[in-house]
C-alpha cells in the first residue's frame, strides 16, 4: 500500500473555502529559495513564480524573453524553500498560445520538473483550448485577464484596462469562460475597482487583484515592488511595506566603509 505524507500545504480546495468564508487570499511573487523561505514562513497563501522574473531577476524590459527552462529553474528554487504555500508558476510567452498540445507539454514539464502545484496563463477565449488541455491533465490553472503583460505589443502599454463598456463586457465573458472551463481562480490586473467587484461577485471561484481593487477575493504584488527595492516604480495600486532600496544601499555603503578603514573584520570576527 502506498504511503502519503500528511499534506498541510494550501491547495485549491483551501483557496475555494477562503472565498466562501470571505477570508482574503494573500499572494506574492517570488523566484528564489531564500525569499520563498521567508514569505512561506510569514504565512503567504500563494507564491507565484511569475514571468515578471524576466523584469526583476533578469533585467529585461518585458516578460517576453523568459524561457520555459528559466521558469522551471526559478520554480525549482521556490519549491525547495516553501513548505506551506500553494506554488503557482507562469507559463512563459510562446509556450501555450495557439497550440493546446504544446501548452499541455509545457505545463507537464513545469509540474514534473519543479514540483509546483499549479499553472497561470494569460488570456481568455483565445487560449481556452490550451486551458482545457492543461486542465485535462489534472493541473490546476489560474487565468489572468485585464492587463496581460505578454500581450504588451498589442496593448501598446501598461495602462488601465476594461475602461469601455465593450472591454468590460469582454473581461466578464472571459472570466466566466475560464471558470466554466475549470480554472480554480482568475487574476485581474489593472482594471477599475468597480469592474473587479462585478467580476468577483459574479464568479464562484476566487479572484486575485493586482490593481483591480479591494473587492477581489485576494491581492498579489511583485515582492521586489512591495519591499521598495524597485526605486522609481510607483504605480497607484502599489503599497510599499519597506524601503529595502535605502536599507540595502545603506548597509552596502557601511560595509564598503568598514572594509576601507579596516574596521571589518574585528577581532571577534576572525579565527
Ligand atoms: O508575473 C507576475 O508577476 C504576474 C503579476 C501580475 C503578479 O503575473
Amino acid at each position: 500500500m502506498s504511503q502519503h505524507k500528511d499534506i498541510k500545504r494550501t491547495n485549491i480546495q483551501t483557496l475555494q473555502a477562503m472565498k466562501v468564508k470571505g477570508e482574503k487570499i494573500a499572494m506574492l511573487t517570488t523566484y528564489d529559495y531564500t525569499m520563498a523561505t521567508i514569505l512561506d514562513q510569514a504565512g503567504v497563501d500563494i507564491l507565484l513564480v511569475g514571468d515578471s522574473a524576466a523584469n526583476v531577476m533578469a533585467g529585461y524590459e518585458s516578460t517576453l524573453p523568459i524561457t520555459l527552462e528559466h521558469m522551471i529553474y526559478h520554480a525549482q528554487c521556490v519549491v525547495r524553500g516553501a513548505k506551506q504555500a500553494f506554488i503557482l508558476v507562469d507559463l512563459p510567452f510562446g509556450t501555450y498560445q495557439g497550440n493546446p498540445r504544446d501548452a499541455l507539454s509545457a505545463a507537464i514539464r513545469v509540474m514534473k520538473e519543479s514540483g509546483a502545484q499549479g499553472i497561470k496563463v494569460e488570456g481568455g477565449a483565445e487560449i481556452i483550448d490550451s486551458v482545457k488541455a492543461i486542465l485535462s491533465a489534472g493541473i490546476p490553472v489560474m487565468g489572468h485577464l485585464g492587463l496581460t503583460p505578454q500581450s504588451i505589443n498589442q496593448l501598446g502599454g501598461y495602462g488601465l484596462q476594461g475602461k469601455s463598456e465593450a472591454e468590460a463586457n469582454k473581461l466578464l465573458e472571459d472570466a466566466t469562460l475560464l471558470q466554466e472551463a475549470g480554472c480554480f481562480s482568475v487574476l485581474l490586473e489593472k482594471i477599475p475597482a468597480a469592474l473587479g467587484k462585478k467580476i468577483s461577485e459574479s464568479l464562484h471561484i476566487p479572484t486575485i487583484s493586482i490593481g483591480a481593487g479591494k473587492y477581489c477575493d485576494g491581492q498579489v504584488l511583485v515582492v521586489q515592488d512591495m519591499m521598495g527595492m524597485n526605486k522609481g516604480f510607483k504605480p497607484k495600486f502599489l503599497r510599499e511595506y519597506a524601503n529595502l532600496f535605502e536599507v540595502m544601499t545603506g548597509a552596502v555603503q557601511q560595509y564598503i566603509s568598514d572594509v576601507k578603514d579596516n574596521s571589518y573584520p574585528a577581532s571577534h570576527e576572525q579565527y
